[in-house]
Formats: structure tokens, sequence, C-alpha cells
């Protein structure tokens, strides 16, 4: 796939369709804090009152139809200077670097969008080992192990903190092997 067709862009109400074929899907879901959307009415409810909403969450699109999310959510206070980063995309796009996009394409406007940001940073379940590839390929630095850290829909985890500082290199596409 040509990772270039890739789109970020706010969700609209209008996704709904799309949306219910990742959202809907526990594959997706299993590894997120989000619920599998099994109602539409639940999901167009959730788009206007969650993802419209959000300080910063973008549809991820190829010809401009959603295949999933990318969230940043920033502290407050002092913890202003840091913000976590989520993401899914629907199963049929998995394999072919849309979402290590997707996190390129965030950092290169995140920083400038929240200018007290310093500090973007993700937390992994060790087994999820394709989101450590996607930071990783994306620049990010692996910084350490948390041991049965938080729970994953009712599992406790050992999660895997990754951090990129608004100072550090942005990776260009000719750098990763897609
Ligand atoms: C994690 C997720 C977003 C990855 O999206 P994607 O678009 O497939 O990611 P990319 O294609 O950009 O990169 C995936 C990389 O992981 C690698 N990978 C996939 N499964 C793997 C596994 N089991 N072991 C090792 N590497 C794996 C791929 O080979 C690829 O690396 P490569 O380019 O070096 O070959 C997607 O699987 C998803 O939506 N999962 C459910 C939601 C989720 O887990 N969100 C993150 C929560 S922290």
């Amino acid at each position: 796939m040509d990772s270039s067709i890739v789109t970020l862009r706010p969700f609209k109400l209008t996704d709904i369709d799309d949306f219910m074929l990742w959202a809907g899907d526990d594959q997706v879901t299993r590894s997120l804090r989000w619920k599998t959307f099994t109602s539409k009415e639940e999901a167009l409810t959730f788009i206007k009152d969650v993802c419209i909403t959000h300080p910063w969450r973008r549809s991820i699109c190829i010809d401009d139809r959603s295949i999933g999310f990318i969230s940043i959510f920033q502290g407050s206070g002092d913890d202003r200077c840091r913000a976590d980063i989520g993401y899914g995309i629907a199963v049929k796009h998995w394999g072919q670097g849309v979402t290590t996009k997707a996190v390129k394409m965030a950092l290169s406007e995140v920083f400038k969008d929240f200018p007290e940001l310093v500090r973007l940073q993700a937390y992994v379940d060790v087994e999820n080992k394709a989101s450590q590839r996607v930071l990783e390929k994306a620049g990010f630095s692996r910084e350490g192990l948390l041991r049965k850290y938080s729970y994953l829909k009712g599992q406790i985890k050992d999660l895997i903190v990754y951090s990129f500082l608004s100072t550090d290199p942005h990776v260009v596409d000719s750098e990763i092997h897609e």
C-alpha cells in the first residue's frame, strides 16, 4: 500500500457506518480501553460526545473513509508537559504501515497544537508486539517495563512505556521499512 494516501481529520457523524466496521470488532478493541460497539445509536452518541469534542482525536482515513483513530490526551496542571497517545485501525489494514504513518503525521502536528507539550508517551501491553513496533518505527524510545501496572479488559497487565520528546528527531519515511 502507498502510505501517502493516509490522512488524519476530525471525526464526523457521517463516519458512523465506517466507524462500526472497526469499532465494532473485538480484534481491534481488545487492546483498547474502548468497549466493542454493537449498537449504531450508541456509536453515534460516542462520535458526537466523545470523538468530536475530544481535544485531539483524529480519524485515520484512506480515501477520506474512516478506518481507525488516533488520539492525544494532554495532562493538566503540573502534568501538562506530557500527553498519552492511543490508536487503532481496522484489521483488514493491519501490517501495511498505516498506523506508523498516522503516528508520524501526529508527531508533526501535536507539538505545534500543544505548545507546552514536550513529551508524548504510550503504555503498551507487553504482548502487543505490533503496537510496540509502530512506536519504534516512529522514533519512540522504549523506557522500561512496568510490571502489573494496569487492568485491561479485566486482566492485569505488564506494560511497556515509550516516549517521544519534542526535541527527538522525526523519522522520515525513507528511514523505515514499510
Ligand atoms: C497495533 C496496530 C495499531 C498496528 O497497526 P498497523 O497499521 O498494522 O501497524 P504498522 O503496519 O504500521 O506496523 C506494524 C508492525 O508490527 C509488526 N508486527 C505485527 N504483528 C507482530 C507480532 N505479532 N510480532 C512482531 N511484530 C509484529 C509488523 O510486521 C509491522 O512491523 P514491520 O513494518 O517491521 O514489518 C493494530 O494492530 C491495531 O489496531 N491493533 C488493535 C488496537 C491496538 O492494539 N492499539 C494500540 C494499543 S497500545
